[in-house]
């Protein structure tokens, strides 16, 4: 059988590439969206941390809380799934600021941005989409890294998705995360986020916290099974075994040639003029 192709893979919303897993009529009702006012968003541009942060979170709490699958992932049921739930929910996102159903800006909804080096964030989106049968086929290194810096890519422009949400990076409801501030000293970060949560840990458990999410705890037990396989907080698969590839700061001097990289920072230079990244 041969590949589908990228139209049977992607459509666009309000401009923005999305694969067919999430549905038009899902995308469009996002607005009316109920959220309640303890729910917690997980957002990230794909390819930040998110199911490390993920993990934290979820390991954090002593209370009964549900990890759910990303707000944009499903069919028009799913707004009504999210309203069953009776328990504490922590939802994944993907989505541009601009695109978030209002009901959470309104009522001020603890939201947690986890971002990453774009530079390593390309290389391991290059590899999601040559391992994940849910995206379009992608022959080279060079052809993806044109796309990328184009925005042609699922949940479109790096810049464009970090941008929309810095801008709000001091509502005292959202909290921003760096990839590399957790590789770098993961307890101080977990101790942020706990902060932020509400939550009462102690030293104990914040150590027991970074031990269980390492990365290879995290890998292991996925590949054991001690964690649903077919649970990700990614919309883009279902399948966790293609989440925990390498785990690494500065992957990307295994793929940029010096031009490429010369290129990179010109683009990121233009495009982040007004960042304080
Ligand atoms: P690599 O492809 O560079 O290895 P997301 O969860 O947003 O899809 O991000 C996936 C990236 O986070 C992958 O990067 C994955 O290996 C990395 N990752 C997942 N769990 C991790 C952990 N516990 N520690 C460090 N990196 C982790």
């Amino acid at each position: 059988m041969s590949n589908p192709s990228e139209a049977e893979l992607i459509h666009m919303f309000k401009g923005i590439p999305f694969t067919t897993r999430s549905s038009p009529e899902l995308l469009e009702s996002l607005d009316t969206f109920d959220a309640r006012e303890d729910d917690v968003l997980l957002v990230s541009y794909p390819k930040s941390g998110t199911h490390w942060l993920a993990g934290v979170i979820t390991k954090l709490y002593n209370t009964q809380v549900t990890l759910t699958s990303p707000i944009e992932f499903g069919d028009i049921s799913k707004l009504e799934e999210l309203n069953k739930l009776s328990s504490k929910r922590i939802i994944p996102t993907h989505l541009d600021y601009n695109m978030l159903p209002p009901n959470f800006k309104n009522k001020k909804c603890k939201m947690i941005y986890i971002s990453r080096n774009p530079k390593d964030t390309a290389v391991s989106m290059y590899h999601y989409y040559r391992d994940n049968p849910n995206l379009p086929t992608v022959d080279t290194w060079t052809a993806f890294f044109d796309l990328f810096l184009k925005g042609d890519v699922v949940c479109g422009s790096w810049f464009d998705h970090f941008l929309s949400w810095e801008e709000h990076e001091n509502e005292k409801n959202i909290l921003f995360l760096f990839y590399e501030d957790m590789k770098k000293d993961l307890a101080k970060i977990v101790r942020e986020i706990s902060l932020f949560l509400g939550l009462n840990v102690n030293d104990n458990d914040i150590e027991d916290v970074c031990k269980r999410s390492s990365f290879s705890e995290m890998k292991s037990d996925t590949e054991k099974e001690n964690s649903d396989p077919s649970h990700t907080v990614c919309a883009l698969t279902s399948n966790r075994k293609l989440i925990f590839r390498k785990g690494a700061v500065g992957d990307w001097k295994n793929h940029f040639t010096p031009k490429q990289n010369r290129r990179f920072e010109e683009i990121f230079n233009e495009k982040m003029k007004l960042s304080k990244m």
